[in-house]
Formats: structure tokens, sequence, C-alpha cells
């Protein structure tokens, strides 16, 4: 049977064994698909280890990212721009080729959601490598991006970074309490620790959707802040974290599993 697994730390909560098996299923692929603990300083090793045993691809998720960019052979155009690999594949040769379809798979659930229109201005909270990992994706639906951050340099490095694949501007969170958004995504780990990134209640009206690429089984902080002042159309990240594992599903097996209800098995399933 064909292997697979995610890789983290911490990794018991993962959802991706129960996503690709609920993808296999659909499909008809007979797979194998399990979560495996990686320390800090073995995860190279876990990793070869298990491509040596005959696994056929891999996903990557937190803190691990970055070093499976740094171990890939060979990346695609969008792994490249990420910075960061959450999806490993074995070659025929055995090399490693490293992808990312985080971008995609959030891109997929706020088309999914009509919550991204071309033209939009969309606020991008935070300047992490989950924010890197969405830009080129979102720039690429042709709305206007403008990134905040906690701390500025890292919004601006990234908005420079971007600024050849479309119309990208770094502003300071207290630069943008005057403006207007149709879309506000919060890309900060603020959700961990039970908290909000710090931007103004005035930019949230009943028009502006906002979306936390976090999720969580009941509202997130950020989502619930943005209900009390007034916001009508919230989402959170489980839909993108269904849309990325069918974009790795697609790499591996080329056949696309039915998304939308995947999440709503998912959704079923997290709220027990
Ligand atoms: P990830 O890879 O998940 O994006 P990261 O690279 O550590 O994680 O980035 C975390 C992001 O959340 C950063 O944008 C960080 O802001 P700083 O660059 O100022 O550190 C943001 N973040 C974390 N805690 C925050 C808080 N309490 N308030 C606002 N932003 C916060």
């Amino acid at each position: 049977m064909k292997k697979f697994a995610v890789f983290g730390n911490p990794i018991n909560h993962s959802k991706s064994p129960y996503i690709h098996h609920l993808f296999a299923k659909q499909t008809g692929c007979a797979l194998k698909y399990e979560a495996i603990l990686a320390s800090q300083d073995n995860f190279k090793e876990s990793i070869n280890l298990f491509f040596a045993k005959g696994a056929e691809g891999a996903n990557i998720t937190t803190p691990f990212k970055e070093e499976a960019y740094a171990i890939s052979n060979e990346l695609t155009d969008r792994a490249k721009l990420a910075g960061a690999v959450n999806t490993l594949k074995r070659k025929p040769d055995g090399s490693l080729l490293g992808d990312n379809t985080d971008g995609i798979g959030l891109v997929n659930d706020l088309q999914r959601l009509n919550m991204l229109v071309p033209q939009q201005r969309v606020l991008l909270v935070g300047a992490g490598g989950a924010a890197r990992g969405v830009i080129k994706p979102l720039l690429d639906t042709a709305i206007t991006l403008v990134i905040t951050n906690r701390t500025f340099d890292k919004a601006d490095y990234l908005a420079k970074l971007f600024s050849s694949y479309g119309n990208i501007e770094a502003h300071a969170m207290q630069n943008i309490e005057n403006q207007q958004f149709d879309l506000i995504i919060n890309a900060t780990t603020t959700g961990l620790q039970k908290e909000i990134p710090l931007i103004s209640p005035s930019l949230i009206n009943s028009n502006t959707a906002c979306y936390d690429m976090f999720y969580d089984k009941k509202l997130t902080p950020f989502l619930e802040w943005a209900k009390q002042q007034g916001a009508n159309q919230c989402a959170d990240g489980l839909g993108m974290l269904v849309g990325q594992a069918a974009h790795s599903f697609f790499l591996w097996h080329g056949i696309m599993p039915e998304i939308t209800k995947t999440i709503m098995m998912l959704r079923k399933d997290i709220i027990k």
C-alpha cells in the first residue's frame, strides 16, 4: 500500500490523516497516512528514513516547513516564493520535490465563500511564514493587498519581496485606522494564545469579510472580536486546511478530491 505521513511538532491533533483517508475513500485510492512526531534535531533523519522505506509523499507542518524547503532536491515555483514546503513528493529517481499548497488552499476557500473578488482591497495581518506562503496566490487574483504586522519591518520586507507580482503595500498597524478593506485575513499565530492582533475596530463594518487562517471548535478569538465589531461574513481556516490537503493529494495521486463535502464532514467531526 502507498505510504504517506504528516510530520510536525506537536502533531497529535493533526487532522491530516483523517482528511487523507476520507479523500482515499472518495477516490478509491488505497493508502496509509500516519502522523509522525519529529524533533528539531531529528527532522531530516526521520524524513530520510521514511522515504528510504518506500514512502511516496509527506506533508510538513509547524515548525518544519523551512527545513523541508532546505532538504528538497527540487522546488515548485510556488514553494520557492513561499520560502517553505508543506508537501514532499518522492520522484521515481528517489529525489524529493518540494511544493507549497497552503496559498492555493486559502485562495480556493475564499473563492468558495465568495469572499474574494478582483480589484478588492484586502488586508493581510501577520508577516511570518504563514503570511508569506499565501501572498503570491492572493496577488494572482488581481486584488490590492495591504500587509500589516506588529513588527512593521517584517511586513515591509515581504511587500518589497513580492512587489513585482502585483499591487502590494506594507502599512504600520497604527497607519491603517482610517482605511477601508473588503476582506481582512488573520495570518498571525495569536489564536494559539487565545489572543487577537491589535488592529483598529474602525476597520470593520457589516460589509467587511473576515477570515482567520487559524481554526478551532468554536469561533476563533479574532472572528469573535470581528463579529462584535459588526462583521457579518466570517470564516475560519478549516476550509483552507482541507484545500491545501486536496492539492497535496492531487500532486501525489493526480486526482482532485471533493473539498466542500470533506469540509462539512470535518466540521461535524471537530465539534463533537
Ligand atoms: P507562522 O509560521 O505560523 O506564520 P511565525 O513565522 O512565527 O509563525 O509568525 C507569527 C506571526 O504572528 C507574526 O506576524 C507575528 O508578529 P511579529 O512579527 O511582530 O512577531 C504574529 N504574532 C504573534 N503573536 C502576536 C501578537 N500577540 N500580536 C500580534 N501579532 C502576533
